[in-house]
């Protein structure tokens, strides 16, 4: 028998968790099989009076989470505030109002969430599409509040549209690529629903979305976690799914990373931002992605393969992001004193960072305790931006080590000021202006500085923030964000985005009723009060993976 069978669906009954496959070793997927492996208690097996202890700010200990799957209600009244044993946020209720409202219908059943229903808005554009990054908060807002059916048949709706052909002109995408939304077109008369999805062939600039299929694997996790139905991520169409996405990423070519090699607005920022090359928000989603894969692919001769494929992978990801990505006041200096020119493998300066390219605002931004994942990172390029979504994932897939967490947690305490604000949460810090926003972004309107994807606040990442507050320990951090949201967000009628350096103004162009902002908020609520539903996005430390050990003050103090 093969020792790595272990980890496998197969031999997991089907009224059990996936979490305990969660706690997967990747040693015993590169080494030798071995057998009899004990294993760590899973986060399910833990109790909630741990939790408790966990949350206490200061030790380094993650805090402990039970399972709970969803409560089913069927009903209007989301579960969770029926649950609440004070009352609920007079916002909650008007935000449910609004999620219900924006769910699409394919043939008389729901199948996903509008991006956004903002009537006042003159252009449409692909606002009234089904995104497949869009739908991620509103799925687990449905999870959540005991509503998987929406999930799921997303789930396999999206899945049925991976299997179209995709062509850009005379040019065919690779057999995996996931759409970045879809709609479903209603004919009144001939009383008939068709679909129609954007692999990136119709969308602004033609960007390709890499981060769609990351998503539908992390919330294909998250459902079967969630309710613990084994069944649709067992079928050989969710297996063939799993393989065909990965195998666009794990193909080896040349690149001399493990990272993902990507075009710019490959992601939630889906315009020219400078992001091309090694984004941290793909990478981070990637290294989640493999992880869940890892923890749902059956063991049969495709699926072993692809798990191999996967474990070496996130052997050399981990490494390669945790040493060249992450950033703090230690590393800051070393690079600030790099030698350049170095040849062979002794260099200390691999990238050959050239440390005139250090941005001025990153000395002062740089606090003495704390640190973050860095925007992207390749031959004497850093890009020393913050971006949210990358370092929260990285928090929430244990891509960060436990101390990075802190860390990150760290900086956004110190920092508050310019990565909060007014409102949760910027996108991206700082903003580009004047010669360099002209040459980054080739001079788009929608991202002058503070606004929109440059430096903008966008309300839906508070889901990803407060996620990752409780996984740290620190959930009085996700309070004081979600304490704010609440003074401005159903007084704004949700908005897409805030502008502005500290987030005071409604976004330029901002949607109003944008449903990733709905729901984001009711995700944030939900997981504070129940942390154990931070289960379904989070994934334990592999302890296996070794963190790289490194000088760094943030990691010793
Ligand atoms: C914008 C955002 C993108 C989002 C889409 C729909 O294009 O940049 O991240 O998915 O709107 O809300």
């Amino acid at each position: 028998m093969d020792g790595t069978k272990e980890v496998g669906l197969r031999n997991v009954s089907s009224t059990c968790s996936i979490s305990e496959m969660d706690d997967f070793d990747l040693s015993r997927l590169l080494d030798k099989p071995r057998l009899n492996i004990e294993r760590q208690r899973s986060f399910d097996e833990r109790s909630l009076s741990e939790l408790s202890i966990g949350l206490t700010r200061g030790g380094l200990d993650y805090c402990e989470i039970t399972y709970s799957p969803g409560g089913g209600s069927g009903l209007d009244t989301p579960v969770s505030s029926a649950r609440n044993s004070f009352e609920p946020h007079p916002m909650v209720a008007d935000a449910w109002e609004a999620l219900r409202r924006s769910i699409v219908y394919f043939r008389g059943q729901p199948v996903g969430t509008i991006a956004a229903i903002d009537h006042a808005s003159e252009e449409v554009l692909n606002y009234d599409q089904v995104f497949v990054r869009d739908f991620v908060p509103s799925a687990l807002a449905f999870l959540m509040n005991g509503e998987p059916e929406i999930v799921k048949n997303f789930l396999l709706k999206t899945l049925h549209l991976q299997g179209w052909e995709k062509r850009i002109d005379r040019f065919k995408l690779g057999e995996g690529v996931m759409p970045a939304s879809f709609k479903v077109l209603h004919d009144p008369v001939r009383k008939t629903d068709t679909l129609m999805a954007d692999f990136g062939e119709s969308a602004i600039g033609r960007v390709a979305p890499v981060d769609s299929g990351f998503w539908w694997i992390i919330l294909l996790r998250a459902y079967t976690k969630s309710t613990g139905d084994l069944s649709l991520a067992e079928t050989p169409e969710c297996q063939k799914g799993m393989r065909l996405i990965l195998t666009l990423c794990l193909s080896e070519g040349f690149d001399t990373f493990p990272t993902l090699l990507c075009a710019d607005g490959c992601s939630m920022i889906d315009r020219r931002m400078g992001i091309y090359g090694y984004p941290i928000e793909i990478q981070a989603l990637f290294f989640m992605a493999l992880r869940c894969a890892l923890s749902m692919l059956k063991h049969d001769t495709e699926g072993k393969e692809c798990i191999e494929r996967i474990a070496k992978r996130l052997h050399a990801l981990s490494y390669h992001i945790r040493s060249y990505f992450w950033l703090d006041f230690q590393q800051l200096n070393d690079i600030y004193r790099y030698k350049t020119e170095e040849y062979s493998h002794t260099a200390v300066n691999k990238f050959n960072v050239i440390p005139d390219s250090i941005p001025d605002w990153v000395f002062d931004f740089m606090p003495t305790r704390g640190g973050y994942f860095i925007g992207n990172v390749s031959p004497a390029r850093m890009d020393f931006r913050w971006f949210a979504l990358g370092n929260c994932v990285a928090i929430l897939s244990s891509l960060a080590t436990p101390e990075q967490s802190m860390a990150i947690m760290d900086l956004i305490e110190s920092r508050w000021e310019e990565l909060v604000g007014e409102m949760p949460l910027k996108i991206a810090y700082p903003a580009i202006e004047s010669h360099e926003w002209r040459i980054v972004t080739g001079c788009d309107p929608k991202n002058t500085r503070w606004s929109y994807h440059n430096g903008g606040s966008w309300p839906v990442l508070l889901w990803m923030l407060t996620a990752a507050c409780i996984k740290t320990g620190r959930p009085q951090i996700a309070r004081r964000a979600i304490d704010l949201a609440e003074t401005r967000l159903l007084k704004d009628s949700w908005p897409e985005y805030y502008d502005g350096k500290v987030g005071r103004f409604i976004g330029k162009q901002a949607r109003k009723y944008q449903t990733w902002s709905i729901a984001g908020y009711l995700v944030a609520k939900m997981m504070l009060e129940d942390p154990s539903h931070l289960g379904m996005i989070s994934l334990e430390e592999d302890k296996q993976m070794k963190p790289v050990i490194k000088r760094s003050s943030s990691w010793t103090c």
